[in-house]
Parts: structure tokens; sequence; C-alpha cells
């Protein structure tokens, strides 16, 4: 990450400090639009789009929200042209490499989400040295999804349970929501209160199917790029004037 810019880090005072969304997740939409916009390469909106989420990461950070999770790469977005996943997965490895040290600086806690298995193995082995050096960390957690589809999610979940019923280690009776909580990529991480996309799609496009039960949803027509603090305190504003009822009344 760059310098602090200098903006106020402090809470905006419209803003709740006990009202706060404890987990943020994020569907990092439109960065193919902003390029277009300007005449320029999908690649450059991609480039520009990991700036905007290095900002929200500080914003987070700033205004006390401990966890935020970010969809870096779908299951279905191998479909793309090669020449872009390829750019993507070299831009993830050095965007990591790049930043470790500082997030290592700034207290972060690093989790990546996906099937990472199929992954290119140089960006598996910074992923991997990025999450055990920041295990110990006690500052955000910062959850990156990258091959990461929700349905896969459930679907490794199911398999887990199913060997483990299979080796005799567990009843079907057994299974209930908390054991296959305990099987999925984000185990351990609160649920999202509020789920952010950008780019004004009004879908979820296979994110976090199982977690987002009761997440609070904010579309944005902004595009990713563009996502800086003043759009997150709309969100959060947004986001603080919703009634959440869990089905009760
Ligand atoms: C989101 O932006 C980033 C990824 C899916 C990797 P897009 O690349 O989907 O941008 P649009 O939706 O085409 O504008
Ligand atoms: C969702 O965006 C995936 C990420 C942001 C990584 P997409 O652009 O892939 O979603 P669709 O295709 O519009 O549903
Ligand atoms: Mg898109």
């Amino acid at each position: 990450m760059t310098p602090k810019p200098v903006v106020l880090p402090k809470l905006p005072t419209d803003l709740d400090q006990n009202r706060l969304p404890q987990h943020v997740a994020v569907i990092m939409d439109g960065n193919g639009r902003w390029a277009k916009q300007r005449g320029l390469p999908r690649i450059m909106g991609h480039q520009r789009g990991v700036d905007a989420l290095k900002g929200l990461l500080r914003c987070c950070d700033d205004w006390g929200i401990p966890a935020l999770t970010a969809y870096a790469f779908s299951t279905e977005n191998w479909g793309r042209p090669l020449e872009e996943v390829e750019f993507l997965m070299t831009l993830f490895e050095r965007v990591l490499r790049r930043e470790l040290q500082e997030m290592m600086a700034e207290n972060v806690q690093i989790r990546f989400v996906g099937n990472l298995s199929s992954l290119p193995p140089s960006l598996q082995t910074e992923i991997s040295r990025s999450m055990a050096d920041t295990c110990h960390n006690t500052g955000i957690q910062f959850t990156i999804a990258t091959n990461y589809g929700g349905r896969q999610e459930i679907v490794q979940a199911c398999q887990a349970i199913a060997r483990r019923v299979q080796q005799g280690q567990l009843q079907p009776e057994q299974i209930d929501e908390s054991l296959l909580e305990q099987h999925l990529y984000t185990q351990g991480l609160v649920h999202p209160d509020l789920l952010i996309r950008t780019s004004g799609e009004m879908r979820i496009s296979n994110f976090l199917l199982w977690q987002l039960a009761y997440a609070e949803i904010y579309v944005t027509p902004t595009l990713w790029p563009d996502f800086d603090r003043t759009a997150f305190h709309q969100a959060l504003l947004a986001y603080q004037q919703r009634e959440r009822r869990f089905g009760k009344i």
C-alpha cells in the first residue's frame, strides 16, 4: 500500500459507530466498463481496481470495520479471454508480493478463499506465504475470494462431510448448519452484514451464497475503480437506514 492519503481517517459524524457492519463483502464489478468509457483496454480497469480495493481496506481499518471480503475472481471468470485471465493472475501475484510487507506492518490478517489448488503455482506460493505470514495478526480480517464460487464451496463442504460419514466419524443426523459452516472456506468469519455491488448489476453472481443469507444488499451504479471513501460512506449511510428483521416482525 502507498503512504496514507491526507484525508481525515475519522469516522464521518453522520455514521453511528455502534451500528457499523462487522463484515463488509464487496463484488468489485465494472472494471471493464470503466476502461471502455476511457477508450482503454479492460486490463487498465483491473489495474485501477486494485487501487480502489486498497483504499477500501484502509477505510474499513480507519473506520473500525473489522472484516472485509472482496470478490476478485469467480469460478465462472475462467470463461473470459485467456489474455484477460492471464493478466489477472499475474496482477494478483504482483500486487500480493508488493503489498505484503505493508499489510503485515498494518497488522492485516489475510485469507484467500476459493478453489486455490487450480490457480497458477507461483500465485499459490504467494497466497500461502501471505496467509502464513499474517495469520497471527490481530487487525482487520481481509479475505480475497479468488477462483471462488458459492456453489463450488458448498459442494466441497458436502464432499468433506461425506468422507467423514464414510469413515464412520459422523452420523448423517449430526449434519446441521453449524457443521456445514465448519467446512466452508469462510469458517470462523462472521457472516457479512453488508454486501456492496458496484456498477449497477442486481445479482450475486455466485458469491458467498450461504453466508449472505441475511446480508443487506447495496448496489451502486459507481464503477469499481471509482468506488472511493465518499461512495463507501454513502453505502454505510444506506445500511444504517435499513431495518434488519431476520424474519421477525
Ligand atoms: C470485475 O470487473 C472484475 C472481475 C470480474 C475480475 P469486470 O471485469 O467484470 O468489469 P465489467 O463488468 O466487464 O465492466
Ligand atoms: C462477479 O463479476 C465476479 C467478480 C467481481 C470477481 P462478473 O462481472 O463476473 O459477474 P457477471 O458475469 O456480471 O454476473
Ligand atoms: Mg463484470
